[in-house]
């Protein structure tokens, strides 16, 4: 299938709020989504994973310390003790009393609102002696399913094998796949491990024309993500030549504004297979 994500000539590169809008308010919560879209971004990339009753929340690292009131794996902590911690207070007093969402509360909320949804699927590094969670990938499709966004929800992952899972459980699900780089002799070798996913998502610093034409070729997209604060507009203006279909920023409003500046809203310089 060809990616519905690849940027048509003459179409703006698609702009995607990080964990929200991290730079701007607590990462992976309601205020950051709101931020995103009220920056004008295309859609919000947030990280999933679940408690220890298996409800999938929305939080980015294995423990709870750095971003809540709470302390401990979030595996290990059942959804209702989750749900008591301040999720908003360690990043500014306006934001306390803000909540780690459910991904059902997340999904509730993008449902009447003009937004994509790019859902990373979290799983432990091997490292970390942490089993893969086998039911992440099955809990997430079906909270997505159930509302009815499945064709505006992009699941990605740096665990491949999750998403060859989910590709497996259904086919019509739109999947990419994260890698940190680097340069490869095939840039393409990962996705062609994994049949039917659509694009690849990586550091920006390692995405290259080579990457984005051999992508295009095959009808995949290229994703740029990690572009921190402040955003490199030399960088952009690469990327936007080698023909990256969409960027993820810390910053979405600082992203478009340099987008903006550089005409970068104008015509790809490079033409996606018809
Ligand atoms: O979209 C990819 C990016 O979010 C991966 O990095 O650490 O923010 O999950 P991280
Ligand atoms: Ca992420």
């Amino acid at each position: 299938m060809r990616s519905p994500y690849l940027r048509a000539p003459g179409s703006p590169v698609r702009v995607v709020g990080h964990r929200g809008a991290l730079a701007l308010a607590p990462e992976n919560t309601v205020a950051a989504f709101e931020t995103a879209v009220r920056c004008g971004a295309d859609a919000i990339e947030f990280d999933v994973q679940r408690t220890a009753d298996g409800v999938p929340v929305v939080i980015h690292d294995e423990r709870l310390d750095r971003t809540t009131t709470g302390t401990g794996r979030v595996s290990e902590l059942r959804f209702h003790e989750i749900r008591a911690l301040d999720a908003g207070a360690w990043f500014g007093q306006r934001f306390a009393g803000l909540r780690v969402p459910s991904l059902d509360e997340l999904l509730t909320w993008a449902g009447p609102r003009a937004i994509d949804l790019m859902l990373e699927l979290k799983q432990p590094v091997p490292a970390s002696g942490e089993p893969r969670d086998e039911e992440l990938a099955p809990a997430a499709l079906g909270a997505v399913r159930a509302r009815g966004l499945l064709e505006r929800t992009l699941f990605i992952s740096f665990d491949h094998p999750t998403i060859a899972q989910l590709v497996g459980l259904d086919p019509s699900a739109r999947t990419a796949l994260l890698t940190e780089g680097p340069a490869l002799v095939d840039p393409l070798s990962p996705a062609r491990a994994v049949d039917g996913t659509l694009g690849v998502h990586v550091r920006w610093r390692w995405v290259s024309r080579e990457l984005c034409d051999a992508a295009h070729a095959a009808g995949m997209h290229v994703h740029a993500w990690g572009l921190g604060r402040p955003i490199p507009p030399e960088a952009v203006r690469r990327l936007v030549d080698f023909g990256i279909d969409s960027l993820s920023a810390d910053a979405p409003d600082e992203l478009l504004r340099l987008l903006a500046a550089e005409g970068s809203l104008a015509p790809a310089t490079t033409t996606a297979p018809g």
